[in-house]
């Protein structure tokens, strides 16, 4: 179904916070892929289904061992791993260097992703720097979502980082969408203000709204303590990002949504709602 890359230019704005949170409350059937070069985290900041942690040899360096001769979008879900709370996701590489060897995947890598059915696919791309390989997987989205604080310094590159994408060089098509990690305090304000600059520089690119920044949340999610996960800034803002964004994806992305429906339709996705996973001073014993 839908293939949306989620990136940021620079700083640690929250890219991969965005996905997971999008992805736990994703109304349609989703995998969060993480793609970012610089390695991923997602190992070492939340565990499997059942406490254990997730397997970091499972997920994009097991798919790339199998598809040197060819990828086929049916070859992704086994290289999944499900998370505590029932996300399912694909774990990325765990350093830049193993990143270096990969450069061939991503292309065949997007074009399975966009065509992975019923699944709507969340792609963490980190940073993009310049001429990044990720770019064969951006060139195949539907739509490439960078994410921002609402800093002068974040938005300027924001800005140098929409003329890249959309000059010739990149290639890319997708439609370009802005989200504010913006402060509750002043939400609404940070939403416009960044709305306002896009606005100015004629910019290609919407701003499809807000995600909370909320450090509480932040923590939740990552499985730190237990909580009010489900009623968090954080994921009330995740909700109505999603719903956005679903909004405005392309036609040939935005097909029904079909509520709390699994990739694996035997095991339906458990709602975020559930108990909190244990602080990891409790897992294992
Ligand atoms: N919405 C948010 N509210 C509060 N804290 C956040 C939020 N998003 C991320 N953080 C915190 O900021 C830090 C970086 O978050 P995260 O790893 O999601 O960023 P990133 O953009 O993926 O970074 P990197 O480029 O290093 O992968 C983490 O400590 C995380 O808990
Ligand atoms: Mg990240």
């Amino acid at each position: 179904m839908a293939l949306i890359a989620l990136a940021a230019d620079k700083g640690a704005p929250g890219v991969t916070t965005a996905a997971i949170a999008l992805g736990a409350v994703w109304p349609r059937p989703v995998l969060v892929a993480e793609c970012d070069q610089a390695g991923g985290d997602l190992v070492y900041r939340l565990p499997a289904e059942g406490g254990g942690m997730l397997n970091p040899s499972r997920g994009l360096l097991s798919l790339a061992a199998t598809a040197r001769r060819g990828l086929r979008p049916d070859q992704i879900p086994e290289h999944a791993q499900r998370l505590v709370g029932g996300l399912d996701v694909l774990a990325g590489v765990t350093n830049a260097e193993q990143a270096q060897a990969l450069t061939w995947l991503w292309a065949p890598l997007g074009r399975c992703f966009a065509s992975l059915h019923p699944v709507d696919v969340l792609a963490d791309c980190g940073r993009l720097g310049a001429g990044s390989p990720l770019n064969d997987l951006l060139r195949e989205a539907d739509m490439i979502v960078l994410l921002t604080r609402a800093s002068l310094e974040q938005v300027a590159h924001l800005r140098e980082r929409i003329g890249v994408l959309t000059s010739a060089e990149s290639r890319t098509r997708a439609p370009i969408g802005v989200v504010v990690i913006a402060d509750p305090r002043d939400y609404r304000g940070s939403i416009a203000e960044v709305e306002r600059i896009v606005a100015q520089a004629s910019l290609p690119a919407t701003v499809l709204g807000g995600f909370a920044y909320d450090p509480k949340g932040a923590e939740l999610l990552r499985g730190q303590w237990g909580g009010r996960l489900d009623k968090s800034l954080l994921i009330r803002s995740a909700r109505e990002l999603a719903g956005g964004l679903l909004g405005r994806l392309p036609v040939r992305a935005a097909l029904p949504v079909d509520v709390r429906v699994t990739s694996d339709p035997a095991r339906p996705r458990a709602p975020l709602a559930q108990p909190a996973p244990p602080a990891p001073s409790e897992r294992g014993r």
